[in-house]
């Protein structure tokens, strides 16, 4: 039996919430020892993730993924000592087959499994860098489904401040990048287009920011895009202008959120993580506006990936459990977490 008191532990983190798989093997103290991305690439043309295309293809990846993993840090015989998979939030067959895997795969080692929650897994990403972020901080999530402000006191206490009542982020930036014409994941696609376009030709709102409250709401800006590219000529420089008027709205929204956040916490570190981090624009922004106070994870980290889904479960190794109930939660809270057991 493993003495779960030891925190040398490797735990391999699977990841299939959505239309990455994802496997990693993670040891404290090292760090990420290997990993494996599967990024999906047949939702592409239906403009979104098309959930049982997602679920099937986790089916062929996944096994060859853990034997990769496994094989690069030379486990195949030992395996890892915890097996941790997300559980949710996300889409309910994606997350059944890694569920169904990991469980699977840990029953037959005789090893335990913890099924861990996703917005935790990219909340503590910034902790695999190099340069950390000591706690307590602020936490932004930004994503394809959650747009999330968290106070973060330690691993495991959370205290949402703000959230978007309509869109995610990721999901305006992937809809504004259908109405330009752009393929999906549209976040990438948008922010390529920007570099060319002049923030300042047209007018966008900055939803929500001229009241209290640290929530978003990004639908409006969505309506606003769709009304600009219907009403504007249709040619490549205007294309441009409007991809990046919107990335630029949606970047200064956040970090005037962001800002406020800080203010009412008190609080003087801000980790910004999930997808959206990766955009070149928010970091530049936020550095600028609370220079030496942005943490971030590694670009590679910030969209979804096995190591995160590691080091989450890692945190949550007093919870794992052996060959547990596979209960996929595909909509789940962040604070309805209960706090980490300690050992
Ligand atoms: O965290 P993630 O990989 O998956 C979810 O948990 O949703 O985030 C994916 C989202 C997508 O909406 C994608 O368009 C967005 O992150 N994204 C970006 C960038 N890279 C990914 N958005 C803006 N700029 C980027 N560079
Ligand atoms: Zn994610």
């Amino acid at each position: 039996m493993q003495n779960f008191s030891e925190s040398n532990l490797t735990v391999m983190g699977v990841e299939t919430s959505c239309d990455e798989t994802a496997v990693a093997l993670y040891r404290h103290g090292e760090g990420i020892i290997a990993e494996a991305v599967y990024t999906q690439l047949d939702h592409a043309r239906y403009g979104g993730v098309v959930p049982e295309l997602a679920s099937r293809d986790h089916v062929r990846k996944l096994g060859p993924m853990i034997r990769q993993v496994l094989a690069e840090a030379e486990l195949e015989q030992q395996g890892p000592d915890l097996v941790a998979w997300t559980r949710g939030p996300g889409l309910a067959g994606a997350l059944l087959v890694g569920g169904s895997v990991a469980v699977a795969y840990a029953a037959a080692r005789g090893i335990p499994t913890v099924g861990v929650h996703h917005m935790e897994g990219h909340l503590l990403s910034p902790l695999l860098s190099e340069a950390p972020p000591a706690f307590p901080f602020v936490a932004l999530l930004v994503s394809g489904g959650h747009t999330l402000l968290v106070e973060v006191a330690e691993p495991g206490r959370y205290r949402l401040l703000g959230e978007t009542l309509d869109d995610a982020a990721g999901e305006a930036f992937d809809k504004t990048a259908r109405l330009l014409g752009l393929s999906y994941p549209g976040g990438p696609e948008v922010a390529r287009l920007a570099e060319q376009g002049d923030p300042a030709r047209f007018e966008f709102p900055r939803p929500m920011t001229d009241r209290p409250g640290l929530d978003f709401s990004f639908s409006g800006l969505k309506t606003h895009t769709r009304l600009l590219i219907e009403r504007q000529p249709d040619d490549p420089q205007t294309r441009a202008d409007i991809a990046a008027g919107f990335e630029y709205a949606v970047v200064e929204t956040l970090a005037i959120k962001c800002r406020r956040a800080l203010k009412a916490t008190r609080l003087e570190r801000l980790v910004i993580a999930g997808g959206v981090s990766a955009n070149r624009r928010l970091r530049e922004g936020l550095d600028s506006a609370l220079p030496g106070r942005v943490y971030y994870p590694a670009p590679a980290l910030c969209t979804d990936n096995g190591a995160m889904i590691a080091l989450a479960g890692w945190f949550r190794r007093t919870a794992a459990t052996r060959a547990g109930l596979i209960d996929v939660h595909p909509r789940w809270p962040l604070d309805e977490l209960p706090p980490l057991e300690v050992d």
